[in-house]
């Protein structure tokens, strides 16, 4: 018998044993920090408030949940990125990778099974309901999306809050929800008419919300927010909408695919309405302005209340100073073609925010509008494909 040979076989595969009790012993301790992780999940614990954020990874969701994972809430995210962005997810995953302060679970709201799954293995304490469609254009054009997505969705959440006793629900409204009110500022007791599908949906969920709330003393919080724009001041997170919903787009969008060349220029329809320079005036909240509305209102949440406020800066701004800032912010001489009015375009649509002041001490901050689209910008530049670089 060979020695060398009889004794180099037990060697090598106690070798390989060896490796294979430590790389089982690895499997068994990352298994185990993951179920640490989502035990973590399942309990509600003393001095920390478990927040489910729908929609977390659009626009304004990533950056609630940013907002959030910095004050120490624990988070979870669930989105279906038929809209969002799985890089903005994360970005977040990366600035929060302890266990226990963020989760993402890919599903769809449409899915009540689903739905009630996660309500049912995850301990919330709250929900901040942003997952929605939400160009108006298109809600024109395809109706059944809006109330399927908007309002269906909302009474499937809602459902799976009344089924897991999750009582307090801050949800995303908009002032679509008012339509063409004739006096302006639009204050809270404005009447609500909505003239498009999505503000219809957005107000057939308010309605769902307010009644349910009134049998199961809730606390709600329903922000109808204005024209959101701007991006987080530190750099980590932007506005990357898909690109066949540009068509759709928002004016900051335009603006910025203007500025880099991807559209010819910004069309401004309409410089014949009844307004100081001719063109409709608006009103821009800056996102970050936002989000600490959303923490605000989580905090002033009561059992038995429905608080409704609009967020907005209460001063309107019109489409040519609009178009002056985006210039100036992006350092580009864009070029602006003046059209004729476009149908369902109201002249002037701005908030009066008082009562969120006087309840909640917010006021809007970021008032400067040439440098809430200079922070925009600036990520913009810097990620040409949106979150893919
Ligand atoms: N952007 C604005 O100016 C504005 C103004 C007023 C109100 N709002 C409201 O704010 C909320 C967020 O808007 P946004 O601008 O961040 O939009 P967004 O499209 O960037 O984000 C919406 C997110 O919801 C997700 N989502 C949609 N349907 C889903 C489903 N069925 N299941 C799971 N996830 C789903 C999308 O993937 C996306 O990540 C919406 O409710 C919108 O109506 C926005
Ligand atoms: C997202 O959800 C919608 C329903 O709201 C569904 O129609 C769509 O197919 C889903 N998209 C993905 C990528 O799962
Ligand atoms: C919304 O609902 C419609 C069904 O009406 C579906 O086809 C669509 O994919 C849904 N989701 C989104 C994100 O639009
Ligand atoms: C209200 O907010 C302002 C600034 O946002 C802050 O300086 C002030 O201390 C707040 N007041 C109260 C009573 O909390």
């Amino acid at each position: 018998m060979d020695l060398t040979d009889s004794r180099g076989k037990p060697h090598l595969s106690g070798k390989v044993i060896a490796a294979a009790v430590i790389l089982v012993i690895c499997i068994l301790a990352l298994f185990q920090s993951s179920t640490n992780n989502a035990a973590m999940f399942s309990r509600h614990e003393l001095g920390v408030t478990h927040v489910l954020v729908t929609g977390g990874a659009g626009y304004i969701g990533s950056h609630a949940a940013l907002r959030l994972l910095k004050y120490s809430y624990r988070v979870t995210i669930v989105d279906n990125l038929s809209r969002g962005n799985l890089g903005a997810v994360k970005v977040l995953q990366k600035l929060y990778p302890e266990p226990g302060r963020l989760q993402f679970i890919y599903a769809d709201l449409g899915d009540a099974k689903v739905v009630n799954k996660i309500f049912a293995e995850n301990a919330f304490d709250a929900v901040m309901h942003f997952a929605a469609v939400a160009y108006v254009g298109e809600s024109t054009l395809e109706p059944l999306r809006y109330y399927h997505n908007i309002t269906s969705n909302t009474l499937v959440v809602l459902e799976a809050m009344a089924a897991h006793n999750v009582k307090t629900l801050i949800y995303s409204s908009t002032c679509a929800t008012y339509g063409e009110p004739d006096k302006m500022p639009i204050t809270e007791v404005t009447p609500q008419a909505p003239i498009n599908p999505y503000g219809k949906a957005k107000k057939m969920a308010e309605d769902i919300i307010i009644d349910f709330s009134k049998t199961n003393d809730m606390a709600v919080m329903i922000l109808r927010y204005f024209n959101v724009i701007g991006s987080d001041p530190d750099g980590r997170l932007g506005e990357a909408p898909r690109p066949e919903l540009r068509e759709h787009g928002r004016i900051s969008g335009a603006c910025f695919d203007a500025a880099r060349g991807i559209i010819p220029g910004l069309k401004v329809r309409g410089t014949d309405y009844k307004t100081a320079d001719g063109t409709c005036i608006r009103d821009y909240i800056d996102v970050t302005d936002l989000v600490d509305a959303h923490v605000k209102a989580l905090a002033h949440a009561k059992r038995g209340k429905v608080g409704i406020y609009n967020v907005g800066t209460g001063k309107g701004r019109s489409v040519k100073e609009f178009v002056e800032a985006c210039k100036k912010a992006t350092g580009v001489d864009i070029k602006v073609e003046f059209l004729s009015r476009r149908p369902g375009d109201y002249a002037e649509v701005y908030s009066d925010p008082s009562k969120i002041y006087r309840e909640m001490n917010w006021s809007a901050q970021f008032t400067d509008l040439e440098e809430s689209l200079r922070i925009a910008w600036r990520w913009q530049k810097s990620h040409k494909n949106g979150y893919n670089g």
